[in-house]
Protein backbone atom coordinates (compact mmCIF):
# COMPACT_ATOMS: atom_id res chain seq x y z
CA UNK A 1 0.00 0.00 0.00
CA UNK A 2 1.15 3.42 -1.11
CA UNK A 3 2.18 5.58 2.35
CA UNK A 4 -0.14 8.42 2.29
CA UNK A 5 1.29 10.62 4.73
CA UNK A 6 1.77 14.00 3.72
CA UNK A 7 2.87 17.36 5.64
CA UNK A 8 -0.09 19.49 6.37
CA UNK A 9 0.60 22.95 5.99
CA UNK A 10 -1.07 24.31 9.12
CA UNK A 11 0.77 22.10 11.21
CA UNK A 12 3.78 21.34 9.95
CA UNK A 13 6.81 23.35 9.13
CA UNK A 14 7.29 24.40 5.48
CA UNK A 15 10.96 24.80 4.33
CA UNK A 16 11.85 26.53 1.07
CA UNK A 17 15.73 25.37 0.41
CA UNK A 18 17.96 27.25 -1.15
CA UNK A 19 21.92 25.85 -2.22
CA UNK A 20 24.36 28.00 -2.07
CA UNK A 21 26.90 27.44 -5.06
CA UNK A 22 29.11 24.65 -3.89
CA UNK A 23 29.64 26.03 -0.40
CA UNK A 24 27.57 23.36 0.46
CA UNK A 25 25.32 25.25 2.20
CA UNK A 26 21.15 25.27 1.92
CA UNK A 27 19.63 27.73 3.87
CA UNK A 28 16.01 27.29 5.00
CA UNK A 29 13.09 29.22 7.04
CA UNK A 30 10.84 27.08 8.54
CA UNK A 31 7.48 28.67 9.31
CA UNK A 32 5.92 26.45 12.06
CA UNK A 33 2.79 25.89 13.64
CA UNK A 34 1.93 29.08 14.96
CA UNK A 35 4.35 31.28 12.35
CA UNK A 36 6.75 32.11 14.55
CA UNK A 37 9.27 29.34 15.00
CA UNK A 38 12.50 29.33 15.66
CA UNK A 39 14.16 30.56 12.76
CA UNK A 40 16.43 28.02 11.32
CA UNK A 41 18.63 27.55 8.75
CA UNK A 42 20.33 24.34 7.64
CA UNK A 43 23.51 23.33 5.97
CA UNK A 44 24.10 19.38 4.30
CA UNK A 45 27.45 18.01 5.80
CA UNK A 46 28.56 14.59 7.03
CA UNK A 47 26.35 12.80 8.49
CA UNK A 48 22.74 14.69 7.77
CA UNK A 49 21.26 17.89 7.74
CA UNK A 50 22.26 20.37 10.05
CA UNK A 51 19.78 22.41 11.54
CA UNK A 52 19.64 25.52 13.28
CA UNK A 53 17.80 27.04 16.14
CA UNK A 54 17.33 29.10 18.48
CA UNK A 55 15.34 29.77 21.87
CA UNK A 56 14.92 32.66 23.66
CA UNK A 57 13.87 32.39 27.23
CA UNK A 58 12.19 35.59 28.41
CA UNK A 59 9.49 36.86 30.53
CA UNK A 60 6.43 37.20 28.42
CA UNK A 61 2.08 37.06 28.34
CA UNK A 62 -0.04 34.84 26.19
CA UNK A 63 -3.89 34.50 25.90
CA UNK A 64 -4.59 30.89 26.70
CA UNK A 65 -8.63 31.18 26.75
CA UNK A 66 -11.28 33.59 26.52
CA UNK A 67 -10.14 35.92 29.16
CA UNK A 68 -7.46 34.40 30.69
CA UNK A 69 -4.51 35.97 30.01
CA UNK A 70 -0.79 33.80 31.27
CA UNK A 71 2.21 36.46 32.51
CA UNK A 72 4.78 33.92 32.44
CA UNK A 73 8.47 32.72 31.26
CA UNK A 74 8.04 32.09 27.72
CA UNK A 75 10.15 30.52 24.66
CA UNK A 76 10.62 32.71 21.97
CA UNK A 77 7.17 34.76 23.03
CA UNK A 78 5.43 31.41 22.54
CA UNK A 79 3.66 29.36 24.91
CA UNK A 80 4.20 25.86 24.55
CA UNK A 81 7.77 26.57 22.87
CA UNK A 82 8.27 26.56 19.22
CA UNK A 83 7.42 22.78 17.90
CA UNK A 84 11.06 22.04 16.46
CA UNK A 85 10.74 19.33 14.03
CA UNK A 86 13.70 17.44 12.64
CA UNK A 87 14.25 14.62 10.67
CA UNK A 88 15.95 11.42 11.99
CA UNK A 89 19.77 11.38 11.34
CA UNK A 90 19.54 15.29 10.96
CA UNK A 91 22.15 17.25 13.07
CA UNK A 92 20.22 19.60 15.60
CA UNK A 93 22.24 22.94 17.27
CA UNK A 94 20.28 24.87 19.09
CA UNK A 95 21.10 28.13 20.84
CA UNK A 96 19.46 29.12 24.40
CA UNK A 97 19.82 32.73 25.16
CA UNK A 98 18.81 33.35 28.80
CA UNK A 99 17.05 36.65 28.86
CA UNK A 100 15.01 35.85 32.47
CA UNK A 101 15.60 36.68 35.75
CA UNK A 102 16.56 33.54 37.12
CA UNK A 103 19.44 30.64 35.78
CA UNK A 104 18.09 28.34 33.47
CA UNK A 105 19.05 25.01 31.33
CA UNK A 106 17.15 23.00 28.48
CA UNK A 107 16.56 19.38 29.19
CA UNK A 108 15.88 17.17 25.74
CA UNK A 109 13.53 14.58 27.38
CA UNK A 110 14.30 11.36 26.18
CA UNK A 111 16.72 12.14 23.58
CA UNK A 112 19.87 9.76 24.05
CA UNK A 113 21.82 12.66 23.86
CA UNK A 114 25.69 12.84 25.24
CA UNK A 115 26.04 13.68 28.47
CA UNK A 116 26.99 17.54 28.09
CA UNK A 117 23.86 18.28 26.08
CA UNK A 118 21.69 16.79 28.88
CA UNK A 119 20.66 20.28 30.36
CA UNK A 120 21.25 19.15 34.13
CA UNK A 121 22.01 21.91 35.98
CA UNK A 122 25.31 21.11 38.36
CA UNK A 123 25.24 17.77 37.09
CA UNK A 124 25.60 17.72 33.47
CA UNK A 125 26.37 21.56 32.84
CA UNK A 126 26.87 24.97 34.64
CA UNK A 127 23.10 26.39 34.41
CA UNK A 128 22.76 29.47 31.45
CA UNK A 129 23.40 33.21 33.99
CA UNK A 130 20.85 35.81 32.81
CA UNK A 131 22.31 37.29 29.60
CA UNK A 132 24.42 34.56 29.08
CA UNK A 133 23.68 31.67 26.29
CA UNK A 134 24.27 28.21 25.23
CA UNK A 135 24.83 26.12 22.73
CA UNK A 136 23.44 22.71 22.23
CA UNK A 137 24.34 20.23 19.85
CA UNK A 138 23.12 16.70 19.30
CA UNK A 139 22.08 14.52 16.42
CA UNK A 140 18.71 13.60 16.16
CA UNK A 141 18.26 10.11 16.62
CA UNK A 142 16.46 7.93 16.97
CA UNK A 143 13.03 9.22 15.31
CA UNK A 144 10.32 9.78 17.94
CA UNK A 145 8.01 12.46 19.93
CA UNK A 146 9.78 14.13 22.35
CA UNK A 147 9.72 16.71 25.00
CA UNK A 148 12.18 20.07 25.67
CA UNK A 149 12.04 21.71 28.96
CA UNK A 150 13.79 23.89 31.43
CA UNK A 151 15.94 21.91 33.84
CA UNK A 152 16.02 24.13 36.88
CA UNK A 153 13.65 24.38 39.90
CA UNK A 154 10.19 24.44 38.80
CA UNK A 155 10.66 26.29 35.64
CA UNK A 156 8.73 23.63 34.14
CA UNK A 157 5.90 24.82 35.58
CA UNK A 158 6.55 29.01 34.55
CA UNK A 159 6.01 27.69 30.66
CA UNK A 160 9.20 27.00 29.94
CA UNK A 161 8.17 23.58 27.85
CA UNK A 162 7.46 22.62 23.98
CA UNK A 163 7.39 19.68 21.63
CA UNK A 164 10.37 17.84 20.02
CA UNK A 165 9.40 15.90 16.69
CA UNK A 166 12.18 13.60 15.05
CA UNK A 167 10.15 12.13 12.35
CA UNK A 168 11.27 8.63 11.32
CA UNK A 169 12.31 8.18 7.28
CA UNK A 170 10.18 4.99 6.96
CA UNK A 171 7.20 5.05 10.00
CA UNK A 172 5.46 1.74 10.67
CA UNK A 173 1.71 3.10 10.27
CA UNK A 174 0.11 4.92 7.32
CA UNK A 175 -1.11 8.77 8.53
CA UNK A 176 -2.21 11.81 6.30
CA UNK A 177 -2.02 14.14 8.68
CA UNK A 178 0.29 14.44 11.95
CA UNK A 179 -0.39 16.96 14.77
CA UNK A 180 0.91 17.39 18.34
CA UNK A 181 -0.90 18.24 21.34
CA UNK A 182 1.22 19.25 24.07
CA UNK A 183 -1.06 18.91 27.49
CA UNK A 184 -0.17 20.94 30.39
CA UNK A 185 -1.30 21.87 33.97
CA UNK A 186 -2.06 25.93 33.61
CA UNK A 187 -0.47 27.19 37.25
CA UNK A 188 -1.19 31.08 37.49
CA UNK A 189 1.79 32.67 38.74
CA UNK A 190 4.76 31.64 40.38
CA UNK A 191 4.95 27.98 41.45
CA UNK A 192 5.74 27.31 44.87
CA UNK A 193 7.70 24.11 46.34
CA UNK A 194 5.52 21.80 48.37
CA UNK A 195 5.03 22.80 52.21
CA UNK A 196 4.59 19.45 54.36
CA UNK A 197 1.60 19.05 55.64
CA UNK A 198 0.56 22.30 55.73
CA UNK A 199 0.18 22.20 51.59
CA UNK A 200 -2.55 22.51 48.63
CA UNK A 201 -5.07 19.88 49.36
CA UNK A 202 -6.30 18.98 45.97
CA UNK A 203 -8.13 15.87 47.85
CA UNK A 204 -9.36 13.76 45.46
CA UNK A 205 -13.14 13.82 44.31
CA UNK A 206 -13.47 10.51 42.66
CA UNK A 207 -15.05 12.10 40.03
CA UNK A 208 -16.56 9.42 37.49
CA UNK A 209 -14.28 10.93 34.77
CA UNK A 210 -11.32 10.14 36.35
CA UNK A 211 -11.75 6.81 35.16
CA UNK A 212 -9.84 3.91 37.61
CA UNK A 213 -6.37 2.35 37.73
CA UNK A 214 -4.11 4.55 39.44
CA UNK A 215 -5.88 6.63 41.83
CA UNK A 216 -4.10 7.86 44.99
CA UNK A 217 -6.16 8.46 48.32
CA UNK A 218 -5.26 12.00 48.88
CA UNK A 219 -2.10 14.21 47.51
CA UNK A 220 -0.69 17.22 47.34
CA UNK A 221 -1.02 19.43 44.47
CA UNK A 222 -0.48 23.10 42.86
CA UNK A 223 -3.32 25.32 42.76
CA UNK A 224 -3.47 24.44 39.31
CA UNK A 225 -6.66 26.20 37.60
CA UNK A 226 -6.85 23.82 34.32
CA UNK A 227 -5.54 21.40 31.91
CA UNK A 228 -4.00 23.31 28.70
CA UNK A 229 -4.02 21.31 25.52
CA UNK A 230 -1.88 23.52 23.01
CA UNK A 231 -1.69 26.35 25.33
CA UNK A 232 -5.55 26.57 25.12
CA UNK A 233 -8.00 26.21 28.09
CA UNK A 234 -11.33 24.53 27.38
CA UNK A 235 -13.69 27.25 26.56
CA UNK A 236 -11.53 27.94 23.45
CA UNK A 237 -9.81 25.27 22.29
CA UNK A 238 -7.76 23.87 19.86
CA UNK A 239 -8.69 22.59 16.53
CA UNK A 240 -7.95 19.71 14.65
CA UNK A 241 -8.92 19.21 11.20
CA UNK A 242 -9.25 16.26 9.43
CA UNK A 243 -11.89 14.40 6.79
CA UNK A 244 -13.73 11.77 6.41
CA UNK A 245 -11.30 8.70 5.36
CA UNK A 246 -8.10 9.95 6.49
CA UNK A 247 -5.73 8.45 9.33
CA UNK A 248 -4.38 11.26 11.78
CA UNK A 249 -1.54 10.93 13.51
CA UNK A 250 -1.73 12.52 17.09
CA UNK A 251 1.48 12.85 19.02
CA UNK A 252 0.47 13.37 23.04
CA UNK A 253 2.90 14.97 25.11
CA UNK A 254 2.39 15.38 28.78
CA UNK A 255 5.17 18.31 30.04
CA UNK A 256 3.15 18.91 32.40
CA UNK A 257 4.49 20.00 36.13
CA UNK A 258 2.82 17.30 38.02
CA UNK A 259 -0.26 15.69 36.60
CA UNK A 260 -1.08 12.58 34.87
CA UNK A 261 -3.36 13.01 32.82
CA UNK A 262 -6.07 10.02 30.83
CA UNK A 263 -7.25 10.92 27.03
CA UNK A 264 -10.20 10.19 25.26
CA UNK A 265 -11.69 11.30 22.07
CA UNK A 266 -15.44 10.92 21.51
CA UNK A 267 -16.81 9.32 18.71
CA UNK A 268 -13.73 7.46 17.83
CA UNK A 269 -11.08 4.59 19.25
CA UNK A 270 -7.16 5.69 19.07
CA UNK A 271 -5.04 2.98 18.12
CA UNK A 272 -1.31 3.37 19.92
CA UNK A 273 1.74 3.09 17.26
CA UNK A 274 4.52 4.88 19.86
CA UNK A 275 5.02 4.90 23.42
CA UNK A 276 7.88 7.54 24.91
CA UNK A 277 8.78 7.92 20.76
CA UNK A 278 9.28 4.19 20.36
CA UNK A 279 7.49 2.27 17.93
CA UNK A 280 4.93 -0.66 19.40
CA UNK A 281 2.67 -3.05 17.86
CA UNK A 282 -0.50 -0.87 17.12
CA UNK A 283 -3.15 -1.36 19.72
CA UNK A 284 -6.57 0.29 19.53
CA UNK A 285 -8.03 1.36 23.23
CA UNK A 286 -10.74 3.45 23.88
CA UNK A 287 -8.34 5.40 26.45
CA UNK A 288 -4.98 6.12 27.52
CA UNK A 289 -3.04 7.71 30.77
CA UNK A 290 0.31 9.63 30.42
CA UNK A 291 2.30 11.13 33.71
CA UNK A 292 4.46 13.55 33.32
CA UNK A 293 6.75 13.42 30.74
CA UNK A 294 4.93 10.47 28.67
CA UNK A 295 4.10 10.59 25.23
CA UNK A 296 1.77 8.28 22.92
CA UNK A 297 1.43 8.56 19.33
CA UNK A 298 -2.01 7.14 18.04
CA UNK A 299 -3.53 6.71 14.97
CA UNK A 300 -7.43 8.33 14.54
CA UNK A 301 -9.47 6.61 11.75
CA UNK A 302 -11.73 9.73 10.54
CA UNK A 303 -14.51 7.24 10.31
CA UNK A 304 -17.45 9.26 11.97
CA UNK A 305 -17.95 13.05 10.99
CA UNK A 306 -19.13 15.73 13.16
CA UNK A 307 -17.23 17.97 15.67
CA UNK A 308 -15.82 15.72 18.50
CA UNK A 309 -13.92 17.11 22.09
CA UNK A 310 -10.16 15.46 22.68
CA UNK A 311 -11.11 15.36 26.48
CA UNK A 312 -8.25 15.15 28.77
CA UNK A 313 -8.31 14.56 32.66
CA UNK A 314 -6.29 15.00 35.48
CA UNK A 315 -5.68 11.63 37.57
CA UNK A 316 -5.10 13.45 40.89
CA UNK A 317 -5.71 16.55 42.32
CA UNK A 318 -9.09 18.30 41.58
CA UNK A 319 -7.78 20.38 38.70
CA UNK A 320 -11.16 21.13 36.25
CA UNK A 321 -10.61 18.70 32.47
CA UNK A 322 -9.18 20.13 29.20
CA UNK A 323 -10.12 19.67 26.01
CA UNK A 324 -9.18 20.10 22.23
CA UNK A 325 -11.58 19.30 19.33
CA UNK A 326 -10.95 17.03 16.12
CA UNK A 327 -12.87 18.46 13.52
CA UNK A 328 -14.40 17.24 9.98
CA UNK A 329 -13.70 20.22 7.43
CA UNK A 330 -16.08 18.22 5.15
CA UNK A 331 -18.65 17.49 7.35
CA UNK A 332 -22.10 19.39 7.38
CA UNK A 333 -21.23 22.04 10.00
CA UNK A 334 -22.15 20.58 13.39
CA UNK A 335 -22.04 21.69 16.96
CA UNK A 336 -19.23 20.18 19.59
CA UNK A 337 -20.61 17.13 21.33
CA UNK A 338 -20.38 18.25 24.80
CA UNK A 339 -19.43 16.37 27.72
CA UNK A 340 -17.08 13.34 28.53
CA UNK A 341 -16.04 10.89 25.62
CA UNK A 342 -17.59 7.12 26.81
CA UNK A 343 -13.86 5.84 26.83
CA UNK A 344 -13.53 7.54 30.36
CA UNK A 345 -15.95 4.93 31.91
CA UNK A 346 -15.98 2.29 29.64
CA UNK A 347 -14.17 0.57 26.31
CA UNK A 348 -11.19 -0.61 26.61
CA UNK A 349 -7.97 1.61 28.66
CA UNK A 350 -4.54 0.60 27.42
CA UNK A 351 -2.04 -0.88 30.13
CA UNK A 352 1.72 -1.23 29.71
CA UNK A 353 1.27 -4.94 29.33
CA UNK A 354 -0.63 -3.99 25.84
CA UNK A 355 2.61 -2.59 24.61
CA UNK A 356 4.71 -4.32 22.40
CA UNK A 357 8.28 -2.99 20.91
CA UNK A 358 8.81 -3.51 17.57
CA UNK A 359 12.52 -2.80 18.59
CA UNK A 360 15.37 -4.84 19.77
CA UNK A 361 14.98 -4.96 23.62
CA UNK A 362 17.37 -5.83 26.83
CA UNK A 363 17.17 -9.59 27.19
CA UNK A 364 19.25 -11.86 29.85
CA UNK A 365 19.72 -11.91 34.13
CA UNK A 366 20.68 -8.27 35.29
CA UNK A 367 24.23 -7.83 36.48
CA UNK A 368 22.76 -5.64 38.80
CA UNK A 369 19.88 -4.95 40.59
CA UNK A 370 18.82 -1.76 42.57
CA UNK A 371 15.79 -1.80 44.73
CA UNK A 372 14.21 2.17 45.12
CA UNK A 373 11.81 2.64 47.31
CA UNK A 374 9.69 6.14 46.93
CA UNK A 375 8.23 7.89 49.73
CA UNK A 376 7.25 11.27 51.11
CA UNK A 377 3.90 13.28 51.26
CA UNK A 378 1.09 13.82 53.92
CA UNK A 379 3.37 14.67 57.39
CA UNK A 380 6.39 15.59 55.73
CA UNK A 381 8.04 17.93 53.19
CA UNK A 382 10.54 15.66 51.66
CA UNK A 383 10.21 13.02 49.19
CA UNK A 384 12.91 10.16 49.20
CA UNK A 385 14.25 7.27 47.59
CA UNK A 386 15.77 4.52 50.24
CA UNK A 387 15.09 7.34 53.00
CA UNK A 388 17.07 10.18 50.93
CA UNK A 389 16.48 13.48 49.44
CA UNK A 390 18.89 15.05 46.88
CA UNK A 391 20.99 16.26 47.19
CA UNK A 392 22.22 14.54 50.16
CA UNK A 393 22.02 11.15 48.32
CA UNK A 394 24.32 8.06 47.30
CA UNK A 395 24.80 8.10 43.43
CA UNK A 396 23.98 5.35 41.91
CA UNK A 397 26.99 3.61 40.77
CA UNK A 398 26.77 1.58 37.43
CA UNK A 399 29.50 0.15 35.19
CA UNK A 400 29.65 0.53 31.15
CA UNK A 401 28.38 -2.47 29.79
CA UNK A 402 26.22 -4.04 32.48
CA UNK A 403 22.83 -4.96 31.88
CA UNK A 404 20.93 -2.98 35.38
CA UNK A 405 17.87 -3.25 36.85
CA UNK A 406 15.70 -0.85 38.77
CA UNK A 407 12.83 -2.19 40.98
CA UNK A 408 10.56 0.53 42.74
CA UNK A 409 8.51 0.05 45.08
CA UNK A 410 5.82 3.35 46.13
CA UNK A 411 4.94 3.56 49.73
CA UNK A 412 2.97 6.65 49.85
CA UNK A 413 -0.39 8.22 48.35
CA UNK A 414 0.95 9.54 45.42
CA UNK A 415 1.67 8.82 41.54
CA UNK A 416 5.33 8.94 40.46
CA UNK A 417 6.31 9.29 36.96
CA UNK A 418 10.34 7.94 37.23
CA UNK A 419 12.28 9.22 34.31
CA UNK A 420 15.83 8.34 33.80
CA UNK A 421 18.17 10.46 31.33
CA UNK A 422 19.94 9.22 28.48
CA UNK A 423 18.50 5.91 28.17
CA UNK A 424 15.64 3.56 26.67
CA UNK A 425 15.02 1.03 29.45
CA UNK A 426 12.75 -1.48 29.08
CA UNK A 427 8.98 -1.80 30.94
CA UNK A 428 7.48 -5.12 30.23
CA UNK A 429 7.96 -5.59 26.29
CA UNK A 430 8.08 -1.81 25.59
CA UNK A 431 10.86 0.80 25.35
CA UNK A 432 10.38 3.60 27.78
CA UNK A 433 12.38 6.67 29.66
CA UNK A 434 9.73 7.49 31.85
CA UNK A 435 7.35 4.58 33.77
CA UNK A 436 4.56 5.48 36.36
CA UNK A 437 4.55 3.64 39.61
CA UNK A 438 1.04 3.71 40.70
CA UNK A 439 0.23 5.32 44.03
CA UNK A 440 -0.06 3.16 47.42
CA UNK A 441 1.96 0.19 47.57
CA UNK A 442 2.21 0.18 43.40
CA UNK A 443 5.54 -1.26 41.76
CA UNK A 444 7.26 -1.16 38.76
CA UNK A 445 10.90 -2.32 37.41
CA UNK A 446 12.58 -1.41 34.22
CA UNK A 447 16.26 -3.00 32.83
CA UNK A 448 18.17 -0.56 31.08
CA UNK A 449 21.81 -1.66 29.51
CA UNK A 450 24.42 0.67 30.80
CA UNK A 451 25.66 2.28 26.70
CA UNK A 452 25.70 5.83 27.32
CA UNK A 453 28.69 7.04 29.80
CA UNK A 454 28.54 10.25 32.11
CA UNK A 455 26.88 11.46 35.23
CA UNK A 456 22.90 11.30 34.69
CA UNK A 457 19.62 12.74 36.63
CA UNK A 458 17.01 9.46 37.43
CA UNK A 459 13.94 11.28 39.36
CA UNK A 460 10.35 11.47 39.55
CA UNK A 461 8.93 13.82 36.59
CA UNK A 462 6.54 15.61 39.27
CA UNK A 463 8.86 18.83 39.63
CA UNK A 464 7.65 19.45 43.27
CA UNK A 465 8.61 16.07 44.10
CA UNK A 466 12.52 16.40 41.97
CA UNK A 467 12.37 19.26 43.88
CA UNK A 468 11.56 17.92 46.99
CA UNK A 469 14.28 15.12 47.12
CA UNK A 470 13.22 12.94 44.76
CA UNK A 471 16.09 11.91 42.98
CA UNK A 472 19.32 10.34 41.94
CA UNK A 473 22.75 10.51 39.76
CA UNK A 474 23.13 7.47 38.02
CA UNK A 475 26.63 7.50 38.14
CA UNK A 476 29.15 5.28 35.52
CA UNK A 477 32.14 4.04 37.45
CU1 LIG B 1 11.97 15.66 31.44
CU2 LIG B 1 14.95 15.25 34.14
O1 LIG B 1 13.48 15.45 32.76
CU1 LIG C 1 6.73 11.77 42.45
Amino acid sequence: MDRRKFLLSAASGVASVGLLNGSAIAADIDVAPNNAAPSTTSSRGLGGILRKFRLVAQQGEVEIGPDETFKTWLYNGQFPGPEIRVKEGDRLQITVKNELPEETTVHWHGVPVPNAMDGVPGLTQKPIAPGESFEYAFEATPAGSYLYHSHVGLQIDRGLIGALVIEEATPHVAYDRDYVLVLDDYLPGAPQPLGGSAGWGGMLRGDWWRGGGMMGMAGQMPPYKGLLVGGQLPDNPRVFDTKRGERVRLRFVNPSGASTIRVAIAGHRVTVSHCDGRPVEPVTVDSFVLGTAERYDVIVEANNPGVWPISVAAIEGDIPPGRAVLRYTDAAASALRDGMPEGFTSGRPLHYDDLQSLETLPTGRPDRVFDLLLRGGMMSSAWTINGQAYPEADPIAISAGERIRFRMRNHSMMLHPMHLHGHFFRVGNALKDTVLVAAHMGRAEFDFVADNPGRWFFHCHNIYHMEAGMAREVRYV
